[in-house]
């Protein structure tokens, strides 16, 4: 497997909560590194853009709320298979079936609050690293 790279965003409940060292630490003890990082309060135009595969989906409303209402912390991780290894750390969507040890299991209280979002595939990754990053910010760590 080849190295790629995947977008994660550590959620508003969980920046509240004071654990974005904690679930750093989750990936960086799995080898995956950053690349590039940022903390931004999304506004209401570019969470429905990055969840417009949603847009049908009842809870759409309540998800572009939730990812508005507070600062969020986007960044692209990097490393063998990462797309599978960091949705394997965050855990199920809804927490209540997430595995022990996993950052949903740990943090995350409800489905709708769920404290990491992980790209889902390779395709979906490059759509969502170049929805929030330019090709310039992202870092070259393998030197
Ligand atoms: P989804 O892409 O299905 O989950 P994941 O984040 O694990 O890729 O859904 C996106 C987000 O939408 C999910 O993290 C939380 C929210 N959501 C709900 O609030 N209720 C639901 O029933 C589902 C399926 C998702
Ligand atoms: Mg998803």
């Amino acid at each position: 497997m080849a190295v790629e790279r995947t977008l994660s965003i550590i959620k508003p409940d969980a920046v509240a909560k004071n654990v974005i060292g904690q679930i750093e630490s989750r990936f960086e003890n799995a080898g995956l590194r950053l690349v590039a990082m940022k903390m931004v309060q999304l506004s209401r135009e570019q969470a429905e853009g990055f969840y417009a595969e949603h847009k049908e989906r009842p809870f759409f409303g309540d998800l572009v709320a939730f990812m508005t209402s507070g600062p969020v912390v986007v960044q692209v991780l990097e490393g063998e298979n990462a797309v599978a290894q960091n949705r394997d750390l965050m855990g199920a969507t809804n927490p209540k079936d997430a595995a022990a040890g996993t950052i949903r299991a740990d943090f995350a209280q409800s489905i709708d609050e769920n404290a990491v979002h992980g790209s889902d595939s390779a395709t979906s990754a490059a759509r969502e690293i170049s929805y929030f990053f330019k090709e310039e910010e992202l870092c070259d760590r393998i030197r």
